[in-house]
């Protein structure tokens, strides 16, 4: 197997603190060598073994490549008018779903999957070389299990939200609707997804709806995360902690208690400044969840409708800015955060046996990520040791 190695790399996150400095065991003049999908050495540039092939970076900062943990990318249409309507006072809620659902139903299956290579260009343009996606806008058992199916072609990491609102047809028939959800749907989509997923919040679904959804998911197969807190403080996360979820996402509004939860759990508080940014919300108190021992993912939570951004940089330089997370927590967090809320060792570190998902930035350090934002700093992506995005 022929051999690459990336020299001159001026800062290199490996995170892992017995390689470098700080929690994101940085080396500087570093050098890394993979082959094939894997890392297979990782040093100072001055001991780097002989390659077939070596690629000079320049001093250039190399991280992960960012581990987005939580999106909506099996959709059609936009919802650019209810974003308007929202910047001149309007108020966000679960309900503008439905109409995603209405456009994602009319779509063609060709449609939706040209939306999804879309968005997932996008994604990796932006540094992300793992992404999950959710189902959610289909909300029939045909419509979800094209959707989870088509995301499969992309991803091993979809889920199967078909818990996202209560559809229209079902509006005086919410019990009708979960019992659907938890058999003929599930059945259908579980073959097709990893994850289970549940819009535990007002307008969508109440914690006993919640529980019974993930557990029917559970007993087929697929591992819990819970949309948790995102309008109000609720039962989400407590729900999540105690079925031990990978993960908690949103906690926008949290309670001390859910806090010590999160903290004492395996499970990651995934926070998605994007949708506190296109939502007008408050920010989530990401600072008292680090300070008591959370474990803290940042993902981009693309979607129509609360937060339709694909760009994890955009979301490390608000969680940087309105977050109060060091920009060594937030590179951390999209990195290694991300790959602990998707429960993957494989990736979120640059070290001998991680998947070769590497970010080469056209900057010096990581820290231009929250100091720069709104600029494209890609220089290159490799995605299992195959690159990804042409070197500007
Ligand atoms: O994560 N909260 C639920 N789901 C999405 C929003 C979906 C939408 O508005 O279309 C979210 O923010
Ligand atoms: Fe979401």
């Amino acid at each position: 197997m022929s051999a690459t190695a990336l020299t001159n790399i001026g800062s290199l996150v490996t995170n892992d603190e017995t390689l470098g400095n700080g929690a994101l065991g940085i080396i500087e003049d570093a050098a890394l060598v993979f082959e094939g999908e894997l890392i297979s050495w990782v040093g100072p540039a001055a001991k780097v073994p002989a390659t077939d092939q070596q690629i000079d970076l320049a001093g250039r900062a190399v991280l992960p490549g960012f581990v987005d943990s939580h999106a909506h990318l099996m959709f059609a249409g936009d919802r650019s008018a209810e974003f308007a309507a929202r910047m001149a006072g309007g108020q966000y809620e679960a309900g503008g779903i439905r109409s995603t659902v209405a456009k994602t139903r009319g779509a063609s299956d060709g449609e939706l999957e040209s939306n999804l290579l879309r968005l997932v260009d996008e994604l990796h343009r932006s540094g992300i070389t793992t992404f999950e996606t959710k189902s959610g806008y289909g909300l029939t058992t045909v419509d979800e299990a094209r959707a989870l199916k088509i995301a499969n072609r992309l991803t091993p990491e979809t889920t199967f939200l078909g818990a996202h609102v209560v559809p229209a047809e079902f509006a005086d028939d919410p019990a009708g609707y979960v019992d659907l959800v938890t058999h003929e749907m599930l059945t259908a989509c579980a073959p097709h997804a990893r994850w289970i997923d549940v819009f535990c919040d007002r307008g969508a679904f109440d914690g006993d709806q919640a529980r019974a959804i993930l557990r029917a998911g559970i007993a087929q197969g697929l591992m819990a995360r819970v949309h948790a807190n995102q309008l109000q403080a609720g039962p989400g996360v407590a729900i999540a902690v105690e079925m031990d979820a990978a993960s908690a996402d949103h906690c926008t509004y949290l309670s001390d208690a859910d806090i010590k939860l999160l903290a004492g759990s395996n499970t990651v508080a995934t926070l998605l400044p994007g949708a506190e940014f296109s939502t007008r919300s408050p920010y989530p108190a990401a600072r008292r969840l680090l300070d008591a021992g959370a474990t803290v993912a940042i993902a981009t939570d693309c979607n129509p409708g609360s937060s339709y951004t694909t760009s994890m940089p955009f979301c490390i330089a608000i969680a940087v800015r309105e977050m109060h997370l060091t920009p060594d927590e937030a590179v951390w967090s999209a990195t290694m955060g991300g790959a602990r809320a998707l429960r993957r060792t494989d990736i979120g570190r640059l070290t001998v046996g991680a998947r070769a998902d590497i970010l080469a930035l056209n900057a010096p350090s990581h820290l231009h990520l929250a100091y720069r934002p709104g600029v494209d700093l890609t220089h290159q992506v490799w995605i299992g040791g195959r690159a990804h995005r042409v070197a500007s």
